[in-house]
């Protein structure tokens, strides 16, 4: 297979339409078989219910090539049941998760002269998405649905790629007790968009979220989960009805615990405590693990003895055991890796 003339190395995180994408449509109470198509472009009503009402859930994942040159994608069977809570959260049909597996398989099958060659630091990130296309006026979910995943070649989140980054704490808040921050739902994302532009003009990579209720314990940001490590080594991570189960959060848990041998406690995090940790970082499919350097709170600044220039040791060993395993240098756990 011959791969794109693509600068794999300094690409960014960003869309570049490849060859293939595949869709399905939900009507009469049903999917069809769906197709793999090069349309990349979709024509719906002006009143479908994801232009009116944000009717629309999403996930990500990506594919890898290995060391010995196969190409596999990272526990989609986990996108495909958070998938299918984020659905029908907004009264939409499940896309029965065998074939989701299915659609990123063959969709990056499809556009396998676009994943990045291994060595690069750069993958193959897979969206696959769901959106009401059939008019809606009153409020109500639409009665058809168009799933669709594409993908695109991306290089690392956030500029600087493995560098800290710094973060604030955000006046705004992403998700309400008993709302939609444990799913992924594109309204989430609508929400967090004044709060990133306005880090983004002050000079922050990134938010962190506290819990909207008591403003007193830290949430996520707005496209990834929390990871602290504590002074004695130990790995922290938020719990919260709130938050989106990070997969990638879940994977490091079971490689901290069983590939590294360190204790790992996921439970309430309050803000205060933040201070007194050793490491920070960032997890999620786009982010990996970004580690993060400097927390601002208003007057308040909080620096990690891991500094500015370098990932903190612990973080560092749980970003190289994690892209081991993805890129088939460490054996994995049973199920994670799935050859396409
Ligand atoms: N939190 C939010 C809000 C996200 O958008 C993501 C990205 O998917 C994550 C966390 C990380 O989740 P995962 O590790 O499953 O990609
Ligand atoms: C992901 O990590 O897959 C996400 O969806 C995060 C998004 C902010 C790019």
């Amino acid at each position: 297979m011959e791969k794109k003339n693509i600068d794999w190395s300094n690409i960014g995180f960003g869309y570049v339409k490849t060859d293939k994408r595949f869709v399905s449509n939900f009507k009469n109470g049903a999917w069809d078989g769906g197709v793999l198509t090069e349309d990349d472009t979709i024509t719906i009503s002006e009143c479908a219910g994801v232009l009116q009402y944000a009717q629309t859930v999403f996930e990500g994942l990506k594919a890898y090539t290995t060391e010995d040159g196969r190409i596999v994608t990272f526990r989609p069977d986990l996108n495909a049941s958070r998938f299918a809570d984020s659905a029908r959260r907004l009264e939409m049909p499940v896309y029965p998760e065998d074939k989701f597996v299915e659609a990123v398989l063959n969709t990056v099958k499809a556009n396998e002269a676009y994943v990045p060659p291994y060595g690069t630091g750069a993958t193959l990130y897979v969206r696959p998405y769901m959106f009401g296309s059939s008019p809606v006026i009153g409020v109500k979910p639409a009665e058809e649905y168009q799933f669709r995943v594409f993908t695109t070649p991306v290089g690392p989140y956030f500029k600087g790629g493995a560098k800290p980054i710094t973060i604030r704490v955000s006046d705004f808040d992403r998700a309400a007790p008993h709302g939609t921050g444990h799913i992924k739902a594109g309204l989430n994302y609508a929400m967090s968009l004044h709060a990133i532009v306005t880090a983004h003009a002050e000079g922050f990579d990134e938010n962190m979220y506290l819990d909207p209720q008591t403003r007193t314990k830290v949430e996520e940001t707005g496209g990834a989960n929390f990871l602290f490590v504590t002074k004695d080594g130990k790995v922290v991570t938020p719990k919260s009805n709130s938050i989106l189960p990070s997969i990638t959060r879940r994977s490091l848990m079971t490689v901290a615990k069983d590939y590294l041998g360190l204790e790992v406690e996921e439970r309430e995090v309050l803000f205060d405590e933040v201070k007194d940790f050793a490491e920070c970082g960032l997890c999620g499919t786009a982010a990996v693990i970004s580690p993060v350097g400097k927390i601002v709170n208003k007057d308040q600044e909080i620096v990690f003895p891991s500094g500015m220039e370098e990932m903190g040791p612990i973080t560092k060993k749980l970003y190289e055991t994690l892209t081991g395993i993805q890129m088939g240098r460490i054996e994995a756990p049973e199920g994670w890796i799935v050859e396409v």
